[in-house]
């Protein structure tokens, strides 16, 4: 609708913290979600996997070598495999003793009208889990979004739990002209029952692109951005949530 587009065109953009305040603190730790609410955040993102166990844990990688210097695949190990790995010294000292934590702290951190921005990073198979992790936190439905790079995934939750929020991510590749087009995006969008598309914030996109996503009735959301300047444009585009690594940093910029 004409009038729902125009107003996500005007809205200040929501500032989502990437997998917590990562410029300061150890992404998708405990320590970096209480600092992006400190920073004043309107959202976190985290990153999540389930363990062999059935547990869901926040990490980004597949394994966790570069966040703990131990490598273990995150699906093939147990929970208690994982937590016993340090998570926090690889990026400064002063975080020694930070482990990888589950799903339900990391939601435990979301004050009263913070949103949560649940990215799925494996298949299908995690949303029976994370329903019943849901149901036993104390988030609102409006508190919850998900999103997932696999079609599957969104397609999966809008099904089951269609009253949560949930976006379909995608990067673009590298080549000229920009694909996935507008046209393709919206296809997929209708065909998995998404609410909006997430994209990496590409040089390359263009008023006529996001324009096309809000007339075809979806909400526009981009990722990562730490860049004022890149700030500023995904703004005048239309992005309903700016996703960054530096919330403080970025919403300063996007008020002055
Ligand atoms: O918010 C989406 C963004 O986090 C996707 O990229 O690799 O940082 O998970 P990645
Ligand atoms: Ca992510």
């Amino acid at each position: 609708c004409y009038f729902a587009s125009a107003l996500q065109l005007m809205a200040t953009p929501l500032i989502v913290a990437h997998r917590g305040a990562s410029h300061d603190a150890p992404e998708n730790t405990l320590p970096a979600f209480e600092l992006a609410w400190k920073q004043g955040a309107d959202a976190i993102e985290g990153d999540f996997h389930l363990t062999a166990d059935g547990k869901i844990v926040c990490i980004h990688d597949y394994d966790t070598a570069r966040t703990t210097g131990t490598k273990k695949i995150v699906k093939d190990s147990t929970y208690e495999d994982l937590t016993a790995l340090e998570a926090g010294s690889w990026f400064a000292e002063k975080w020694k003793g930070t482990h990888i934590p589950l799903f339900s702290e990391v939601a435990a951190t979301v004050p009263v009208g913070g949103k949560f921005y649940v990215e799925l990073k494996c298949g299908p198979e995690i949303v029976p889990v994370l329903i019943r992790e849901l149901a036993q936190s104390t988030l609102t439905d409006e508190q919850v979004v998900i999103i997932a790079f696999d079609p599957k995934v969104i397609q999966t939750v809008k099904k089951e739990v269609p009253q949560y929020k949930a976006y379909w991510l995608s990067s673009f590749d590298k080549s000229s002209p920009l694909k996935p087009s507008a046209d393709a995006v919206i296809k997929t969008l209708r065909s998995i029952g998404a609410d909006g598309f997430s994209s990496k914030a590409d040089p390359r996109l263009n008023q006529a692109f996001i324009q096309a996503i809000a007339d075809a009735g979806f909400e526009y959301h981009c990722w990562t951005i730490d860049r004022p300047e890149e700030a500023d444009r995904f703004e005048k585009l239309g992005a309903a949530s700016i996703t960054t690594n530096r919330p403080e940093f970025i919403r300063e910029r996007l008020t002055q």
